[in-house]
């Protein structure tokens, strides 16, 4: 694709996210240009993005709600590809889900692949989530989840988990509006990420998985986690991007550790910290397996490595005080 000399234009929608940063400086390592979506240029939160190393030669802000498609299209127009990243990601109850959670996640995802087919853009990568995954109370309990299963919608509905339904319809009408339209989509749906955040503000997994490990909790669920590092999952969305065989979607969600096993790790490296003292066991499915893309060639780091640097990071931003 590349031609010798001349670089490479991409597009990051959501570019001052946890994850769109990460990958912001990763591609700008690698000495793309970057079309960085943000919804106000102007706000400190995303200032950050233009400390990275590289980012004032070759990192452009465009002011983009997803909702708006000449937004979408102006930040897209010359670009070789799009990662797709904004969505809203919010865990709590709001008024009116179908407006702040569904319609920016589909409709917007939909406004990005319109623009792409536009702007002949040779391939689209489009961030989705194990969410889109996991729900699907058909799928055998003992039987390892893999690309091929979908969470159900409308489990998700009656269950009124719009978080895990946004994710589930972007993720499904991005792969058919790819078969439909002929546009390459390559689909990643990682699990909970953790790892240091490049931006100040706190987003939803980091604010999830600090909470569990504050001073002073009594008591925690023995659950399963399923955890990936923000640089790993960063490292696969390029991989995909890059490599001509990627097709369809692919499951990012390297390690699963017990809560109880969690803590003994962290406790034999930082024992000074308060840690949770009661595990209350439950029942957990038998998870899913990131294969497909590890195939690919995707490797990531150990969980000790990258629950080390989200101690470390929780402890710097001050996430683990018992009243933050
Ligand atoms: N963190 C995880 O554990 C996890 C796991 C699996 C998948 N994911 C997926 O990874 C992606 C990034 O999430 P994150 O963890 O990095 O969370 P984040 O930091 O909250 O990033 C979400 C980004 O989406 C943008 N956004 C939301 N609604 C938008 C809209 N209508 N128009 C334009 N931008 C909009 C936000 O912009 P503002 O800053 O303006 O709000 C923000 O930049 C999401 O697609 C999420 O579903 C995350």
């Amino acid at each position: 694709m590349e031609e010798e000399g001349e670089k490479r234009t991409v597009c990051v929608t959501g570019a001052g996210g946890y994850v769109g940063s990460w990958l912001v400086k990763l591609l700008l390592s690698k000495d793309f240009i970057v079309h960085g979506t943000v919804r106000d240029p102007s706000d400190g939160k995303n200032a950050h993005l233009q400390k990275l190393e590289k980012a004032s030669d070759n990192l452009q802000l465009f002011k983009a709600d997803m909702l708006n498609y000449d937004d979408v299209a102006s930040a897209i127009a010359g670009c070789e590809g799009v990662f797709h990243v904004a969505s809203p990601v919010i865990s709590t109850k709001v008024p009116d889900p179908e407006v702040q959670i569904i319609a920016p996640a589909v409709t917007g995802t939909l406004n990005v692949l319109k623009a792409c087919s536009e702007a002949n853009v040779k391939r689209v990568v489009v961030v989705s989530s194990t969410a889109a995954v996991i729900m699907n109370p058909n799928w055998p309990q003992d039987k390892v989840k893999d690309e091929d299963c979908w969470s159900d919608k409308e489990h998700c509905r009656k269950i009124e988990n719009w978080y895990f339904l946004s994710k589930t319809l972007a993720e499904s009408e991005a792969l058919e509006y790819a078969e439909k339209h002929g546009l390459d989509v390559v689909t990643v749906c990682p699990c909970m990420i953790i790892g240091p955040s490049l931006q100040s503000t706190v987003n939803a997994s980091t604010l999830f998985v600090s909470n569990l490990l504050k001073e002073g909790r009594e008591s925690l669920e023995n659950k399963a986690w399923h955890l990936v590092d923000v640089r790993d999952v960063a490292d696969a969305l390029l991989l995909v991007y890059e490599k001509p065989e990627a097709t369809g979607r692919y499951i990012c969600a390297p390690y699963c550790i017990k809560t109880c096993d969690m803590v003994d790790m962290l406790k034999s490296i930082y024992p000074n910290h308060s840690y949770p003292k009661n595990f209350v066991e439950v029942e957990d499915d038998a998870g899913m397996s990131s294969e497909k893309l590890q195939m690919l060639g995707w490797t990531c780091r150990t969980l000790k490595e990258s629950l080390m640097d989200s101690f470390e990071y929780y402890v710097d931003a001050g996430l683990l005080n018992k009243d933050y």
